[in-house]
């Protein structure tokens, strides 16, 4: 039932209003149950619905989500129809567990290959981001959730990121920056707008009027309320004054009690407080939230239905980059196949950090070939090389807690004083063994514990044990010290969002059979707020991996080579080092096709990497971070049940050096200078005329198509004026396929510096053979426009040069009215099927330039 939220408002206290304007907890708002507002639960977030908790923070069973291909992934469909279909599942995972709000889509841009987040967003071309952008949102609001935009906005870097300062020029801002949040909003209906860490020229985001208050309310007619990032630092005044409207996690820190303090003493107007809980409140009731039943508990549903939108998703993001007729394999001439590589027996299939679930199902690509190809056809694998920047966890099955069930079990105790009172008892159900907050009340927030168990492997080492610690920390085998982290600070590492530190490692021989007796000795002398350790294990290199995998290739009739990165080396929290497969991959890569040339290599990343050998490659797949049907997925593409729908989000340079951004990211001294400009991606590799390794918006069908003659609307428009361009395709090829047509738009005689071309139109078809459709791309009037910064200085000029200096000809700029604006002449539109493969260039001519409307 709608709420009357003018008259809620009225009826609240001063207190409860800035108590509502901050989070109850980490996932949750405030409630004011004298008044039936209920606590409103949150969930991270892009490639799934993860619930209101972090897994290794919960107690008991994580929740298990549906995980759905990660960003990039779904920035390669193309497709926002299916896009729209994958945002109404995770609408309704969302509400599943319980939650009103889900804290997606991301859709900062690529612009470093480098960028730690990549895999989390979508692409490097501000329209295809906020295509898809906008379908995801109104799929997911259809369902009754409130999405939040995020990170609003110049958060294309990780490091410093809750103080760096991101430099972009208005013009850059606006034509590239800002494009996917403004689709977001006025084309998608995004009720929600998470505000990024970083400073924007100089600005915390959290606290800017200028974007919050002015861009995305005054301009866009942003209806909905803007949560900020987590912890971001924001200042009451500004931030409240700006139209930040909800501080999360609670408790407060800016908002609350310092709130009603800046209110009494008049530093902030009791108004700005309303209108925020105006925001907040009726945002919340224009999805039924402020019905919700607080008591309604989390639940995991893993749904037919949903994964079957998630395999789709995964196949349709699945980029075929060569196929020199590899691809598909035929099922029945197989008798023996090699499935090689680090990634093979593994279900890599989500990047790091706060977008990290405990997913339903976990399906490595060894086991979706195992399970579809049957006994008949004979599996080898080799992982070749071992990429692990960390180690895994200790899986539980493997420890027996004191209590005879899997885990560790916990004895906490006073600080240093492990031979002390036992203070409270806890377990964990696997190697992991951390705390967010005071184990219990009893134990207060600093203290020492000691965890329990036999440990007994299922397979032969030898093994590598790891251990992560917050705190001094250390590791007993049989009575001995084996890790000993007691000594002194170690650096940080990559677990617990950065606050782990980085592993100790010791090879031990383990055997099934022999159980050692574990004890972990963990302090939390601090007390911090995330505390304990990690114990790891995985297996221990060998030295002759490479080796066994390129022995194992030679006696296969198909090889499939899964290499990659996992979720240590694509995560929030850090930027990547190198675009190179991290390990020995490369040589792993070549060595196989040396003897393999026809080996299938599958490149399981979050980002675009470097792939050296791919001429070489006569098959060559993309399946990004897949999600859950990733492995499934796969198997359908390489087996021909369904032909890789993908094109590429992002450009793959050849050199990380060639990108545009290169010397320029990520932070130096706090500030990240966006100093190529508009010239992101394949803007500037046209413009500097580099070669690339693949194009942006390039990726190969099992058949193929006939682009026909592109018939436009109107050739002759006036600045602001919209066309429709009608492009006839052809399936020429022998089976059913899609095609993305993609339409580019370039000016001849820009008054700006303007990038060769860039995507404004594209759409999707699928045809049988000999079928000709047609697809219809609409260009708006915004399609022909740039930003026109105007002249900050004009009126001093024009007052200068009247009354001084009249024969000086005016600076260029002098007057331009400062907005989106269209050059006058001919623009060409560039209809093909990548940035690079352009079948047609149609010109259109624009009679009278000038200034249109946003
Ligand atoms: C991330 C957000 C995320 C939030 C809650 C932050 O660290 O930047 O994207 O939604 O945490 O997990």
């Amino acid at each position: 039932m709608p709420r009357d939220v003018a008259q809620l408002v009225g009826e609240l206290t001063l207190d409860e209003k800035t108590r509502l304007l901050a989070g109850a907890d980490l996932w949750s708002t405030t409630a004011v149950e004298r008044l039936g507002i209920p606590s409103v639960r949150v969930t991270d977030g892009p490639n799934g619905a993860r619930g209101p908790m972090l897994a290794e923070m919960v107690e008991g069973e994580p929740l298990t989500a549906l995980c759905v291909p990660c960003g990039a992934a779904l920035g390669a469909t193309w497709d926002v129809e299916l896009i729209e279909r994958v945002g109404a599942v995770l609408g309704e995972e969302a509400r599943t567990k319980a939650c009103r709000v889900l804290l997606a889509p991301t859709v900062n841009l690529h612009r470093s290959p480098l960028g730690g987040r990549n895999f989390e967003s979508y692409s490097e071309d501000p329209v295809l981001a906020g295509r898809i952008a906008t379908a995801f949102v109104a799929g997911a609001q259809s369902r009754g959730v409130v999405t939040t935009v995020k990170h609003f906005a110049g958060n294309e870097s990780e490091l410093d990121r809750f103080v760096a300062d991101s430099v972009v020029d208005e013009r850059t801002l606006r034509e590239l920056y800002l494009v996917p949040f403004e689709m977001a909003v006025r084309q998608g209906g995004a009720l929600g707008i998470m505000t990024s860490y970083n400073r924007l020229n100089g600005e915390h985001c959290a606290d800017s009027a200028t974007l919050l208050a002015g861009i995305l309310r005054d301009e866009w007619g942003f209806e909905g309320f803007v949560v900020s990032d987590w912890f971001a630092l924001a200042q009451t005044p500004l931030a409240i004054r700006a139209g930040l409207d909800l501080e999360m996690p609670g408790p407060a820190r800016a908002y609350g009690p310092a709130l009603v303090e800046a209110v009494r003493g008049g530093v902030v107007a009791e108004s700005d407080v309303d209108a925020a809980v105006t925001r907040l409140l009726g945002t919340l009731d224009r999805v039924g939230a402020l019905d919700h039943d607080p008591a309604e508990q989390p639940r995991s549903v893993d749904d037919p239905g949903h994964r079957a939108v998630a395999r789709q998703a995964a196949i349709g993001a699945t980029v075929l980059l060569r196929n020199d007729g590899v691809l598909p394999l035929e099922a029945d001439r197989l008798r023996r196949v090699a499935v090689i590589g680090p990634n093979a027996a593994r279900a890599q299939i989500m990047g790091g950090g706060s977008a990290n679930l405990p997913a339903h199902r976990l399906v490595s690509p060894l086991e979706a070939l195992r399970s579809r190809l049957g006994a008949g056809v004979e599996l080898v694998h080799e992982a070749g090389v071992d990429i692990s920047l960390t180690t895994p966890e200790v899986p539980g099955r493997w420890l027996t807690g004191d209590d005879g069930e899997p885990g560790l079990t916990v004895s906490f105790f006073a600080p240093d004083d492990l031979g002390g009172a036992i203070l409270h008892r806890d377990r964990r159900d696997s190697g992991t063994a951390v705390w967010f907050g005071a184990p219990a009340a009893s134990v207060g927030d600093t203290w020492s514990c000691r965890a329990t168990a036999t440990l007994e492997v299922d397979e032969p080492g030898p093994w590598l044990l790891s251990l992560v610690q917050t705190g001094p920390s250390r590791l007993l085998l049989d009575g001995e010290v084996v890790l000993d982290g007691t000594a002194g600070p170690l650096p940080p590492g990559h677990d617990f969002l950065g606050l782990g530190s980085r592993e100790l490692t010791v090879e031990v021989d383990l055997r099934p059979d022999h159980p050692v007796a574990l004890v972990l000795e963990c302090t939390n002398p601090d007390g911090g707020l995330l505390a304990g350790a990690k114990l790891g294990v995985r297996p221990a290199p060998a030295a002759d991996g490479i080796d066994r995998a390129v022995a194992a290739a030679r006696d296969a009739d198909a090889v499939v080579v899964v290499v990659g990165t996992d979720a240590d080396w694509e995560s929030e929290g850090a930027d990547r080092t190198s675009m190179n497969l991290p390990g020995r991959q490369d040589e792993l890569v070549e060595r196989i096709l040396a003897v393999a040339p026809d080996a299938v290599v599958v490149l399981n990343t979050g980002s675009v990497v470097l792939t050296p050998w791919a001429e070489r490659a006569r098959a060559l797949l993309q399946v990004w971070f897949g999600g859950e049907e990733m492995a499934d997925g796969l198997v359908d593409v390489l087996l021909g049940d369904a032909e890789p729908g993908g094109r590429l989000p992002t450009t793959v340079p050849v050199r990380l050096e060639h990108n545009p951004s290169h010397g320029n990211f990520p932070a130096e001294n706090g500030r990240v200078v966006y100093g190529e400009r508009l010239f992101v991606g394949y803007r500037w590799y046209e413009e500097r005329h580099l070669p690339v390794a693949f194009p942006f918006g390039h990726g190969l069908s099992y058949t193929r198509f006939e682009l026909g003659r592109p018939v436009c609307s109107a050739t002759r428009l006036r600045a602001g004026e919209g066309i429709v361009v009608e492009v006839p395709v052809t399936n020429v090829g022998d089976r059913t396929g899609s095609e993305v047509v993609q339409l580019y738009v370039g000016c001849d005689e820009p008054l700006l510096a303007r990038p060769p071309k860039e995507l404004k139109a594209f759409a999707r078809i699928t045809l049988d053979p000999g079928e000709t459709g047609t697809v219809r791309l609409e260009l708006d009037g915004r399609s022909f426009a740039y930003w026109q910064p105007g002249d900050p200085d004009a009126d001093r000029f024009a007052h200068l040069l009247a009354t001084q200096v009249a024969w000086v000809r005016p600076p260029s700029g002098l007057g331009r009215e400062r907005g989106w604006a269209v050059d006058p002449g001919a623009h060409h539109l560039h209809v093909g099927r990548s940035s690079a493969v352009v079948d047609h260039v149609v010109t259109v001519e624009v009679v009278d330039g000038g200034p249109v409307p946003g």
